[in-house]
């Protein structure tokens, strides 16, 4: 028998958002995001055309969530604050309802012994700002910047683990070069001008943070470690490493080093596509660097060198110019989100961490399994039993069990997520929850095999199997 046992005070619990959790309610004052303007125009772009507008009716459940968080071992979870919930036009009046939500949201954590982890950005631009370019624009950038000090200084007090984004290269993906958020646009010059500003709200966030605060502020990045297809052809091993540049060490680098990789730089001036910045830009980003690393893993990337050539554009350069995604044969698949299971990737990113970026404080911020259909897996107590879930919990907790044994350092363990939630435009497709949620019954909660799994494995620290 084998015994995993994980360091004290290591962080047991799940991540959220705002826009994926809260819903939308008569007097909650909130403003339209990209997600709330977008479903209006286009809802047959989500599944089985359901939005955002009840979520997981989180606004009006939150204290009846903290419960079921306790029930489920919590003793921290991530969530965000919606920009456009808190102010609601993105720049201007702060929403007293949103605050008196927050702060009651935060407090109910608090008492009840959960750590709250506060996100300040999860993909949910306000749309007056995209309006004005979203990303693009300069002074978005400042009025993030006006957002994050905003909530320092509502809920600094008794918040002590901050976020500055979620994923930030996903609204870089899905806005401007794969289309599947808004503004849906493929345009390289205007992803790299997304990623840079993103980067340096970031940096000036953190700023504003380490100048008036005493907890820890981070990013949270889903790391894709960048897998050759042949280890041993030098032409796959370049084109796995100018894929892991663009999709990891982008905002990687300058998180932990702020700076940006020599090989990015060179392929954006050779494109010509170098975003708009000044020398003050640079330095801000050098200076201002994160306290703690939060590594989102689901996936890994399978990576050749470029072979088909003819699907690359001169006039609309694409990242996929530089390589080619290698279909594994025999790869262990979650088919319902169509991405690989790969459990040592978790073990692989954590030694990357350790040995490349100075081993700063880290955890693992989001893993999980999105399901569809789990209602077949009900039983006569109407409990989800979904062993699947937890044979995926302990699969990759060996390993990174394995990573901290040899000194990496992870301070914790978070599963997306603790309800069933809205998946952007998968909407309520696939279920990642350790607690389903029933929208026919205005959300009605019930917790599922792994929800208490993941109980004992939190009191227990660890597993033994
Ligand atoms: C992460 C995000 O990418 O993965 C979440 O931080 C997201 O917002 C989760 O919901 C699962 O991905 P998806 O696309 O299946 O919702």
């Amino acid at each position: 028998m084998s015994k995993y046992t994980f360091p004290k005070t290591f962080f047991w619990g799940t991540a959220s958002s705002g826009p994926q959790t809260e819903g939308r309610f008569d007097g909650d004052g909130k403003g339209d995001s990209i997600w709330d303007y977008w479903y209006a125009k286009e809802p047959e772009r989500f599944f089985n055309q359901v939005g955002p507008d009840k979520a997981s009716y989180n606004y009006k459940l939150f204290k009846e969530d903290v419960q079921l968080m306790k029930a489920t071992g919590h003793n921290s979870f991530r969530t965000s604050i919606q920009w456009s919930r808190l102010i609601p036009n993105g720049v201007g009046e702060v929403n007293p309802e949103a605050v008196t939500f927050y702060n009651n949201y935060i407090d109910e954590l608090i008492t009840n012994g959960i750590e709250p982890f506060i996100n300040l950005y999860h993909f949910d631009m306000p749309m007056f700002l995209q309006e004005k370019g979203g990303w693009l624009n300069r002074e978005t950038v400042d009025a993030y910047v006006t957002f994050a000090k905003t909530c320092f200084e509502l809920f600094g007090d008794r918040v002590k683990y901050w976020f500055t984004h979620n994923e930030p290269i996903v609204p870089v993906e899905g806005g401007y070069l794969y289309d599947f958020h808004y503004p849906n646009e493929k345009n390289f010059k205007h992803a790299v001008q997304v990623g840079f500003n993103e980067t340096l709200a970031s940096a000036l966030a953190i700023k504003a943070y380490h100048e008036t605060q005493d907890g820890k502020i981070g990013i949270i990045l889903n790391l894709t470690p960048s897998y050759p297809r042949d280890e041993n052809n030098p032409e796959d091993v370049k084109a796995a490493q100018i894929a892991d540049v663009f999709f990891n060490r982008s905002f990687l680098d300058p998180a932990i080093y702020g700076t940006f990789p020599k090989e990015l730089i060179a392929i954006v001036k050779e494109l010509d596509i170098v975003p708009k910045h000044t020398k003050t830009d640079l330095e801000i980003i050098k200076k201002n660097t994160i306290d703690l690393l939060g590594i989102n893993y689901y996936q890994p990337r399978r990576i050749k060198v470029k072979e088909n050539h003819a699907e690359a554009n001169p006039q609309n350069p694409m990242p996929e110019d530089y390589f080619d995604n290698y279909d594994m044969p025999g790869k262990k698949m979650n088919p319902y989100r169509g991405w690989e299971i790969y459990e040592k990737g978790i073990y692989d990113i954590m030694i990357n961490v350790r040995d490349n970026y100075g081993n700063i404080p880290c955890y693992i911020s989001e893993n999980g399994m999105g399901v569809e259909g789990e209602e077949r897996y009900v039983n006569a107590n109407g409990q989800i039993e979904d062993d699947y879930r937890i044979e995926f919990i302990k699969d990759h907790l060996r390993y990174l069990h394995q990573a901290i044994q040899e000194g990496a350092n992870c301070l914790g363990y978070h599963m997306w997520t603790c309800m069933d939630n809205w998946s952007w435009t998968n909407a309520y497709k696939n279920r990642y929850g350790l607690i389903a949620v029933d929208l026919d019954k205005k959300g009605k909660r019930t917790i599922k095999k792994s929800g208490y799994f993941f109980k004992t494995l939190a009191d227990k620290n660890g597993f033994e199997d």
